[in-house]
């Protein structure tokens, strides 16, 4: 367990009738490469809204090693994400279009 960075347990996303993410649950250990593959509509960005909690799982929990120890990823505010050292780029890059650089 000690060198689990992160891990998922049964995660399910619901969008109305559209299970988006259904009973998925992975480990990430400390320094590995850890890819998610699969179609078009498979759900890979709506895990990745839930590991920067932009989404709250209709089921299921994802545990992070924090600074201070294993805390519950989906207990925390979104805006607590990036101080854990949790960072993420988007599939989709849109600039500010009345901001300047
Ligand atoms: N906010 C949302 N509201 C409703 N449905 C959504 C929402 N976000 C995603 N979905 C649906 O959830 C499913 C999974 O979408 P997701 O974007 O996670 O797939 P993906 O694996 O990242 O696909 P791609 O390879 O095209 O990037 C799709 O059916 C998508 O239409
Ligand atoms: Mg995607």
């Amino acid at each position: 367990m000690n060198d689990i960075l992160l891990s998922a347990k049964s995660l399910s996303v619901r969008f109305g009738g559209v299970l988006a993410v259904n009973n998925v649950s992975f480990d990430v250990k400390r320094g590995e490469v850890f890819t998610l593959i699969g179609p078009n509509g498979a759900g890979k960005t709506t895990v990745f809204n839930l590991i920067s909690r932009i989404y709250t799982p209709t089921t299921g929990t994802i545990d992070y090693a924090g600074p201070d120890g294993m805390l519950r990823l989906t207990d925390q505010a979104p805006h607590q994400i990036a101080s854990l050292g949790i960072a993420r780029t988007f599939q989709n890059i849109e600039l500010f279009e009345h901001a300047t650089v």
